[in-house]
């Protein structure tokens, strides 16, 4: 039997890791969105896409929660984007509704899966799926840190004028504009890039990975990324289905690691079939940490504008 994966939101991002986990042919997928037509739609294109992929899965859209039953993987990035006259505070009250709806139909029909959090603000929006489900927390995890780490390693390509395949890059933190791109930490084949170029480029390749997502949507005009997100989703799903271990920056929670207990945020972790099996604990320079821990006051903060007064 195929493996199952349950998208929730057939969005952009939704839509797009359906359509990336059917042309590689991995497991079935199930796109769920309160809009029944675009999930149908979405799946039923998808499906025919199949055939020329030479792909065995199933792509079903549905409005029926009752689809998801018994799936592997939950992977949520339904939410409502920022509108116009709409705060931040908004947003995060907003998509902390959905986040508390979804994960009530995944403890209902799937509670024995992974869930993997996209939505916005997304440690938020973990740590709220956290309180809700009572799942085990290593079998929450938020999806930022592959992202911003795959933005962080395009730019080094681009400055150095090599295959970003031969980048190794960490971003830590949430995932937000306080994020922490490690510059220490990012190689060529294992060369250090602060051996490769001068303290102004990796500046400028910091303030280029952090605005990655705000560069994106400003030239979209009406959305945000999506094929490097959903690219970054289904790296982590691989990981998990296939038991493979990979070492992944990703929104864990923490207990004590880093000196942080009880919200999620970006962390190297071993990725595996029980979800996060490890977190990797790493010394950091001062200047590390205090930007560290400044990333971790922002979503500290939002978690505090989320808790009833
Ligand atoms: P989108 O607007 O294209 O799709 C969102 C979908 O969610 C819509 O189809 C909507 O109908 C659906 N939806 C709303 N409420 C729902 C509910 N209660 N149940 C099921 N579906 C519901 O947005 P897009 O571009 O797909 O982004 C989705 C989310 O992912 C946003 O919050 C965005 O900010 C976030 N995001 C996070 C990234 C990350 O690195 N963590 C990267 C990219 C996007
Ligand atoms: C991004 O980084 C919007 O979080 C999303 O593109």
């Amino acid at each position: 039997m195929n493996k199952k994966i349950s998208i929730i939101g057939a969005g952009n991002v939704g839509a797009t890791t359906a359509e990336l986990i059917a042309r590689d042919g991995f497991a079935d997928v199930v796109l769920f969105d309160v809009h029944e037509g675009i999930a149908k739609g979405k799946a039923l294109d998808i499906t025919e896409a199949c055939p020329l992929w030479n792909s065995p899965v199933s792509v079903m859209g549905t409005a029926s929660f009752a689809d998801t039953t018994g799936s592997d993987i939950i992977i949520i990035t339904a939410g409502f984007p920022r509108k116009p006259g709409m705060s931040r505070d908004d947003l995060l009250h907003a998509n902390a509704d959905v986040i508390r709806e979804v994960t009530e139909g995944v403890i209902r029909y799937s509670p024995d899966s992974i869930i993997i959090i996209v939505t916005n603000p997304m440690d938020i929006m973990a740590y709220t799926a956290l309180q809700v489900s009572r799942f085990d927390h290593r079998r929450i995890i938020g999806m930022g840190g592959v992202l911003d780490s795959a933005r962080f390693r395009t730019f080094v390509a681009l400055e150095l004028g090599v295959s970003p395949q031969d980048i190794e890059a960490l971003v830590l933190g949430g995932h937000g504009d306080q994020m922490v791109p490690m510059p220490r930490f990012t190689t060529v084949k294992g060369i250090a890039i602060t051996q490769l170029l001068d303290v102004h480029a990796i500046n400028r390749i910091i303030e280029s990975t952090r605005n990655g997502g705000a560069e994106i949507v400003g030239l979209l005009k009406t959305g945000s990324a999506f094929y490097a997100p959903a690219a970054a989703t289904v790296q982590m799903v691989k990981a998990i289905l296939f038991d493979e271990k990979r070492l992944l920056p990703c929104s864990a929670y923490l207990m004590g690691e880093y000196g942080i207990s009880g919200i999620f945020v970006g962390v190297p972790v071993i990725l595996g079939r029980n979800g996060v099996e490890k977190i990797i604990s790493l010394e950091l320079t001062e200047e590390e940490k205090t930007m560290f821990e400044g990333s971790v006051a922002a979503v500290r903060k939002m978690i505090d504008i989320l808790k009833p007064t």
